[in-house]
Formats: C-alpha cells, structure tokens, sequence
C-alpha cells in the first residue's frame, strides 16, 4: 500500500488509523490495537483530546508525579510534574525536603511584560516616516480597542509602541515593537491578534497620509507576531542559609561543600559545554511543571536559551556565593506563563495540577517554576560535586531496566534489594537476572 495520501485530515479517525497501520506496519492488527488502547475511556474526554490538534489518533503519555515539601515565601506546596526521566521528580523532591528546614525558597517577580512586532519595509525618507509614526501612533492603538477592551478590564493590554530604525541590519527594514501586559494569560494569541490589527491599520494609515509619495506608500508588512524572547518577563527565586547548616557531604566539611558548590556555578557561567548542560538541569525542573500546567514549554526553552546568551555568550543561569558566612543560590530567569486560556480550562490534568497548586495567578506561577527549576540545579550540583550524578541516576533507572529486561515482579523486589549496596548497570543487572531467574 502506498504511503502517499490525498484528503487524510478529511478521514474519520478510524479511518486514519485504518491507513496508517495498513500502510506503514508489518502487523496491522497489532498496530491498530496498541494505538486505539491508549484511547481514554470516557469518551467525552477523548474527544476532548482529539480536538487539540489536527488528526490526533491516540494520545502520549508521560508520566505525572509530585514533588511535596516545597515551601515558597512561607506556602507549603506538592508540585506537578510531568517529565519521563527517572530521577526528576526524585531530586526535586530530596531538594524541596532539604530546604524546606532551612527557611524554603524565596520568589519575587521582576517583570512581566510581552513584546511583539510588525516588521516592515519602508522605501523612503526616514524623517518623514519618523513624523508619520508620531502623528498615527495613537489611531493605531485605538484600532485595537475592540481586541483589547476585555485584556483593559482585567488589568491588561498594550503598554508601549514605538518605531525602531532596523536599515542597519537590512535595507529598508523597519519595526513597530510592542509591549504588553498580559495579566493571567500567556497571551500569545492576544499580542498576535493585536499586532495584525495594527499592522493592517499601518498599511492603510501610510496609504492615506498625503506627506508620502506615491512609492513611501507601499510599504510591505512582512510579518506581525509575537517575539518569545521575553527578557522583561522575569522571575527570580533563591535559597539561602548559614554555611554550617548546609550539613558535611560525603566527605566534605560543609564549608567545603558551599565553596566546591559555587566552583561548580561558576565553571558554568564562564564555560558554554557545562552552561548548555547546567541549564539542561534546571530545564529538567522547569519544563516538567511547565508541562503539567499545559503551558508552553517551546516558548519557554526558547525564552530561557537566549535569555543564557544576553551576554553574546551562552552562560549558566545560576548563581551561588558566599556572604558573612551565609551560602547563596538562586536564579533569574524569562518565563512566559498563562494560567487562564489555552489548555488551562480544558485539559483535565491541567486542571488537577493547577488546583493542586491552589489555582495560582500567573506570577505565582512563575515564582513556583522558578523555584522548581533552581531546586532541580540544587539537587544536580549537589551530586555532581559530591557522589557524581551516575548513583542516583541509576538506582532510579533500575527499573527502566529491569522492565526493558521484561524482569518479573519477584526478580525486580530482589534486585531493588540487592541494587541498594550495589553498582547499578545494564551489565549488572543483566547478570544479577540470569544468576535470579
Ligand atoms: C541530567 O538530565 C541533568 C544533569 O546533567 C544536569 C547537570 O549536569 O547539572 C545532571
């Protein structure tokens, strides 16, 4: 059967999954069973589900776990997290837990503001697009007040336009660049409804202004969109505690630890290949809770890899040190949340995760992913710099393992047993099953 198809996004979803399998698996039947099993039983919510997205077949499970004993500005939290990888939740937990008894983690907001852009060709005299600009600007905010005026009500809308001379990048090239304030919504779908609005009042505005020749008239609107850089959008959380209760550490006096610790922090400001890493692990806290809250992890990672490179260099996002024998750790970092609109209405474990949370707004949203992300660069480092990461990495993937190995449930009770004093490896396991069949 062949693997082209015309009109598949009109086929029933039986009938996509039909195609697929008879086109593209060895075993049709076995294909089709897998996929149609991961159907929810209510079929409300799966056609909730399917309604997400374009020819949705099925849906991808992750797992969801929690993460209690994070205590943030004083508030007891258990924190949603959608991630596969073993040991997350296990070291955002062993994380929140330290913590916790050593006054909790600290969050404020430093920003919230969005942008957004027209960008633009204007073949003319920049003076006189300058003058334009200051004569139109109001008429096209005004333009957007039917988009806005919901957004205004709840606190909300476009904060700032300016005009920005981009000819040094290339030719012609100008841009209208937006600021706004979003309130509890991510807002992508706002800032985007509002720039093609203004982007259209522009090309009619530049068309009726009679100071323009003929060829200043025909400007060419390339694009209106948001930009998910968002480097007013931000969020900082910390920890802190006297040097001597942050406890020995294998070994390591306390004061060892701290000054080991923040080596560590700085080896990944100065040095890209550790900052991509490091930043990999606060990523691993911060994209799970993302997730979970059915927010938009894309934008996230986007905002966050560039704000690590402001500097013109990519750089760890953490920093730690050492004051009147205090120890020091925290972070700054863009996040762009919603927690109103898009799947945060819908999606039923969106909703859990968020009640779970105590329905925050969305810059306490921002403080507890901040706060989840710095704990999760907390827990790496602490291995890292003391046991090595490989310990506590492998004990949580032993049961990957064991069930890759199709382990039996008694084999897998006697090797989580005898994996407590010994190495964890796909060898050693594979050995500990064939001497335990
Ligand atoms: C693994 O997912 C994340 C770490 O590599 C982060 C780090 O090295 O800091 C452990």
């Amino acid at each position: 059967m062949s693997k082209k198809v015309e009109g598949f996004s009109k086929f029933s979803k039986e009938e996509k999954i039909e195609w697929i399998t008879q086109s593209h698996f060895d075993n049709p039947e076995n294909a089709k069973n897998l996929i149609t099993s991961y159907n929810h039983s209510n079929l409300s919510i799966q056609k909730l589900h399917d309604d997400f997205v374009e020819n949705s077949l099925t849906n991808f499970y992750l797992p969801l776990g929690v993460a209690p004993n994070f205590l943030i500005n004083g508030a007891s939290y258990t924190i949603p997290m959608a991630i596969e990888e073993s040991s997350v939740i296990a070291a955002a937990s062993k994380s929140a837990k330290f913590w916790a008894s050593r006054g909790g983690f600290k969050a404020n907001i430093i920003g919230t503001e969005k942008i957004g852009q027209v960008h633009f060709l204007f073949k003319g005299k920049v003076e006189k697009l300058n003058l334009f600009f200051k004569a139109k600007k109001q008429s096209l905010l005004d333009s957007t007040s039917s988009i806005t005026s919901n957004m205004r009500d709840r606190g909300g809308g476009i904060t700032g336009i300016t005009l920005i001379d981009k000819t040094d990048l290339i030719e012609e090239y100008f841009q209208l660049h937006l600021t706004f304030e979003t309130v509890d919504s991510m807002g992508a779908n706002f800032i985007n409804s509002c720039l093609e609005q203004i982007a259209k009042s522009l090309q009619s505005a530049v068309s009726e202004y009679d100071d323009f020749t003929e060829e200043e008239k025909q400007i060419e609107v390339i694009m209106s969109i948001l930009s998910n850089y968002v480097p007013g959008c931000l969020v900082h959380a910390s920890v802190s505690c006297p040097v001597d209760q942050l406890e020995d550490h294998k070994g390591l006096t306390s004061q060892a630890f701290a000054k080991k610790f923040i080596r560590a922090v700085e080896v990944a400001k100065k040095e890209p290949y550790r900052a991509v890493t490091h930043n990999k692990g606060i990523m691993n806290g911060i994209d799970a809770v993302v997730i979970a809250t059915g927010n938009d992890f894309r934008a996230v990672e986007a905002a966050v890899h560039a704000y690590a490179s402001k500097q013109g260099s990519y750089t760890g996002l953490s920093n730690a040190y050492i004051e009147e024998n205090n120890f020091f750790f925290e972070i700054k970092l863009p996040l762009a949340l919603g927690t109103v609109g898009g799947l945060t209405q819908l999606h039923p474990l969106v909703k859990w995760s968020m009640e779970l949370l105590g329905n925050p707004n969305s810059s306490n949203l921002m403080e507890i992913i901040a706060v989840a992300g710095l704990a999760q660069n907390f827990a790496a480092i602490r291995s890292l710099v003391t046991s090595g990461i490989q310990q506590g990495h492998m004990k949580m993937h032993l049961l990957n393992i064991l069930n890759q190995k199709k382990a039996t449930e008694v084999q897998k009770e006697k090797a989580i047993i005898f994996f407590t004093t010994n190495t964890v490896s796909f060898s050693a396991v594979s050995d500990f099953l064939k001497s335990n069949p």
